[in-house]
């Protein structure tokens, strides 16, 4: 027997002048990229801004279809399109926010589980950690390893 433990932190933050100039960028970037989401059928906007290591900032927002699962998250857009065009450029970090009813939600928007294995994977390919910025309005929580928000990974662990 040999028992396993998962241990990680994040951070908790309420007022986003606690981040650096780049991550608020980023925010109204994914702020921006979710009132370009089309989602009619959940009326759930989401987008995501992702920051590159060449400076680069790449939006996303989450684009449904009526033949439901063809539909994607405003994440895995994000990601797919910065590594379309640059298949050789680290991700170092990534925005999600989204807006429902016309207000961005208070608390934050985490990333789905297919997500999350997306971000993980873009990780452990580029070996560049992915901090992950979950937006709210008066809450935002930060994660500083892609790795801690998918234990046991398809790709191994
Ligand atoms: N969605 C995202 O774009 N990102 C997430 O992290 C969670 C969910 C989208 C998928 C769908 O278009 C809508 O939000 C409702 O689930």
């Amino acid at each position: 027997m040999n028992n396993q433990e998962f241990n990680f932190k994040y951070t908790n933050i309420t007022d986003p002048s606690e981040l650096d100039d780049i991550s608020n960028r980023l925010i109204s970037k994914a702020k921006s990229a979710a009132k370009n989401a089309y989602a009619p059928y959940s009326e759930f906007n989401v987008g995501a801004a992702v920051l590159l290591e060449n400076g680069e900032i790449i939006t996303g927002s989450n684009q449904e279809n009526a033949a439901f699962p063809s539909g994607l998250c405003a994440e895995r857009i994000a990601l797919f399109y910065a590594n379309s065009i640059y298949p050789d450029v680290p991700v170092k970090s990534m925005v999600v926010a989204a807006l429902q009813n016309g207000e961005y939600l208070k608390f934050p928007v985490a990333p789905c589980g297919s997500c999350r294995q997306v971000i993980l994977e873009t990780q452990t390919r580029f070996k560049n950690k992915i901090k992950l910025i979950m937006y709210g309005e008066e809450k935002i929580s930060i994660v500083e390893d892609a790795a801690f928000l998918l234990p046991f990974p398809f790709e191994g662990f």
